[in-house]
């Protein structure tokens, strides 16, 4: 197509994304096409600007490595990972919502027994995390598999720390009667990572760079929808500005906090701990797969 008028070249970008014969890339890319001229349209960028937006994303690939992953990042603070996780994750309602992954989980976490220590000697508060988890029914799931990851108490992950083996992560197993118990330390609000090109753009914004306290969980039983979750923190003073918007009302919790004594393991603390009780409900594959449709 011979470009005559400024509006042409949308319409000659389209037309050649309609030649695509994968149907699903063929939307896509015509959608892609379609937003992304109307986002120049409407900012008018200066050549300059444009470039500059160019350098920023070149930037932003060559941080990415095995371990660092600035372009998750950027979905994350868009906005972007939580809709794309809402529409994936529609689940009945009752269920126990979904919330981001996050870059911090790290495969294989070391299987543990009821009420082990999954912190170790790291720096923090004792903590004990106890529930159930159970169908929408209400029945029990025996055998659930709880993957909690978290901060240490100074709010690093392990990525962050120079740690040989795991650190603040395990996997707990629900017993017969679908309940489940953690010792760990509670985890503090934590600024994402801001030494990249995430970081340099909102230094320029006035957006909180917090994310409130929080323990990630991703809970799994056969027929059960995975469901890829957090409990944060009632009270925290970041729960409203969460910098990646992960946080929905079912998922902030009280971290009750107990005197020196008897824990929920049976265990004397001497020394304050805190108490989280929450139950997960999770939501039977097949229903989930229904309930997409
Ligand atoms: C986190 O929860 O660890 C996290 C999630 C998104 C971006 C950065 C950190
Ligand atoms: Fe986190």
């Amino acid at each position: 197509m011979i470009i005559e008028r400024e509006q042409d070249v949308t319409a000659a970008a389209l037309a050649v994304m309609e030649r695509t014969s994968d149907p699903r890339l063929r939307q896509i890319m015509a959608s892609a096409i379609k937003h992304l001229h109307a986002f120049v349209r409407e900012v008018e960028p200066t050549e300059a600007e444009w470039f500059t937006a160019i350098d920023w994303l070149t930037r932003t690939g060559k941080m990415c490595t095995g371990k660092r992953q600035e372009f998750i990042l950027a979905s994350d603070v868009f906005g972007v990972s939580m809709l794309v996780d809402a529409i994936n994750h529609r689940f009945a309602s009752g269920a126990t919502p979904t919330t981001v992954e996050g870059p911090f989980h790290v495969a294989d976490a070391p299987p543990l027994e009821h009420g082990e220590n999954m912190a170790g000697g790291a720096p923090g508060i004792p903590c004990y995390v106890t529930g159930v988890v159970k169908g929408l029914d209400g029945a029990p799931v025996a055998g659930a598999v709880l993957d909690l990851w978290q901060t240490d108490g100074e709010g690093l992950y392990e990525a962050q720390r120079d740690v040989e083996g795991p650190w603040m992560r395990g996997l707990y197993r629900t017993r017969d009667d679908g309940t489940y118990l953690v010792r760990t330390v509670a985890p503090i609000a934590y600024t994402i990572p801001m030494d990249g090109t995430i970081g340099e753009l909102m230094n320029r914004t006035d957006i909180s760079h917090m994310r409130p306290a929080h323990i990630h969980f991703c809970v799994t039983a056969p027929g059960y929808h995975r469901l890829v979750t957090h409990l944060f923190q009632r009270g925290d003073t970041f729960i409203e500005t969460d910098v990646v918007y992960g946080v929905k009302e079912p998922l902030i919790v009280e971290f009750e906090k107990k005197p020196a004594g008897k824990a929920p393991s049976g265990e004397v603390v001497d020394e304050p701990f805190y108490v989280v009780r929450y139950d997960f409900v999770l939501d039977r594959a097949a229903q989930a797969a229904i309930a997409a449709e």
